[in-house]
């Protein structure tokens, strides 16, 4: 393993911008990042991994592996080896520490449990308030016995015999149904898994990709997957595609900054996570794809954003599970926009890195922009081109996708927007900085 290099920390301004012009290769996507190394851990032989996210969350994803046995070489920028245990992870001397990172945590806690050893769990202040349960009640009812600080990190794992169980999420959640199936592999008998709303499908992908015998039946609203253990995963390469989530804010950034003409290459074309990019074309974005490689079993696409004068939707309820990441950056296109945006739906954006349904209205409040907040919904009136004052500060509460949104909203602004922290940043984005610069946006530290 090699440690992050420096990256910028502290509040930053973004400064109007003029155009925003360019091409930008979208960084690798986290949720397959992570992925690549906990199923390159528990397999038998060696995964190469090329265009891996090396961003904070996924190398303690990767620091993880390396406790539990794996062996993690660092070959080239985005190039890993992984050497698997063959689903034989020992107990880690130390606490497993996954940082701000959610998918790392409550992934390795199902493949941990999968795997027989003991752990213990922990993370940062934003992880360590964030729910558990939703993913130890069901390993629960599979034999697993954890130990939680009152649903939340710290927790304890007793390794032990796990047995399938039949399960409905009763919230739409990747990470709960993929600990349940990471789980399934080591466990005896079958796991099914149904679920009422389709989440992104990244770990039923690569397991099949890995060897594994998983059947996954959909229709348009529905998913059930169904998987008898125990099964041994065989190492295979992964070429990591590009983040749609991280995507976003150039590509929103582009439509709201007059001029701006962008090109994003290599981004990750699943339904299950492009709910943004059709929701932007719904409001009237000019943003035209042309298919790219097929990468990690996903299609990948090139996409030609241009600025565009955006109109105000309501957000299909149905939609968040394949946007649900996005919805602090549609907030900025939404307050460009003329006319009003409903998105609602949105209960699971207060169980993020922070409560980003109220972190999201804050935000736009803070740069003059009227919003609504429901319960589970919020409702913004849009300034239009030209009319969103700007000058505000975000508070991003350790978020980093406040953090970006909070900067990309300064760009078309009339006055710079702000953030009180930048740091967070790295745990999904490192690239950010150089990215945005790249394409002609001024982001400077406050001293
Ligand atoms: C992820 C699933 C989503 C998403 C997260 C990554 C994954 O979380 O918000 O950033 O990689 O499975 P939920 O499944 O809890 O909605």
């Amino acid at each position: 393993m090699t440690p992050n290099s420096s990256r910028p920390s502290g509040a930053m301004r973004a400064k109007p911008a003029p155009a925003l012009t360019g091409t930008l290769k979208a960084p690798g996507d986290k949720s397959i990042s992570h992925r690549a190394f906990i199923l390159g851990a528990l397999a038998d032989g060696v995964t190469e991994v090329t265009g891996l996210l090396e961003s904070d969350d996924v190398i303690n994803s990767g620091r993880a592996a390396s406790a539990l046995g794996a062996g993690i070489e660092h070959l080239a920028p985005g190039r890993w080896r992984i050497t698997g245990t063959g689903g034989r992870f020992a107990t880690p001397e130390a606490a497993l520490d996954f940082g701000n990172a959610g998918t790392g945590v409550r992934l390795m806690m199902g493949a941990v449990a999968g795997s027989g050893a003991s752990a213990d769990f922990i993370g940062d202040a934003s992880l360590s308030s964030r729910p558990m349960r939703r993913v130890t009640d069901p390993l629960g009812e599979m034999g697993a016995v954890f130990t939680t600080t009152d649903g939340r990190l710290p927790a304890h794992l007793e390794g032990g015999p796990l047995t399938g169980i039949h399960y409905t999420p009763p919230i739409a959640s990747a990470q709960v149904k993929s600990a349940i199936l990471l789980a399934a592999l080591g466990a005896q008998g079958t796991t099914v898994v149904h679920e009422p709303q389709i989440t992104r499908d990244h770990t039923e992908t690569m397991l099949k990709a890995f060897g594994v015998a998983i059947e996954v039946e959909r229709d348009s609203a529905a998913a059930t997957v169904r998987l008898t253990g125990p099964q041994t995963l065989t190492a295979c390469p992964v070429d990591v595609p590009g983040d749609p989530s991280s995507a976003a804010f150039a590509i929103v950034a582009a439509l709201i900054v007059p001029g701006s003409d962008l090109t994003l290459e290599g981004v990750m074309d699943n339904p299950a996570r492009t709910g943004l990019i059709e929701t932007l074309r719904e409001m009237g974005a000019d943003i035209s794809l042309t298919p790219g490689p097929v990468m990690a079993g996903e299609k990948t696409m090139h996409l030609h954003v241009r600025h565009s004068q955006l109109t105000g939707i309501t957000v299909p309820a149905e939609r968040a599970a394949s946007m649900i990441d996005e919805y602090p950056v549609l907030c900025v296109a939404a307050a460009y926009a003329t006319g009003i945006t409903h998105m609602p739906g949105l209960e699971e954006l207060r169980a993020k890195e922070s409560d980003r349904l109220a972190g999201s209205a804050a935000l736009l409040r803070a740069n003059g922009v009227p919003v609504k907040e429901g319960e589970d919904s919020l409702t913004v009136t849009g300034r239009g081109v030209g009319g969103v004052p700007g000058g505000g500060k975000t508070l991003t509460h350790h978020d980093h996708r406040l953090a970006m949104s909070g900067l990309v909203i300064g760009l078309g602004a009339n006055a710079a927007s702000s953030v009180d922290d930048v740091a967070m940043i790295a745990t999904s984005y490192p690239d950010f900085f150089a990215h945005f610069t790249s394409l002609g946006a001024t982001l400077e530290a406050i001293t």
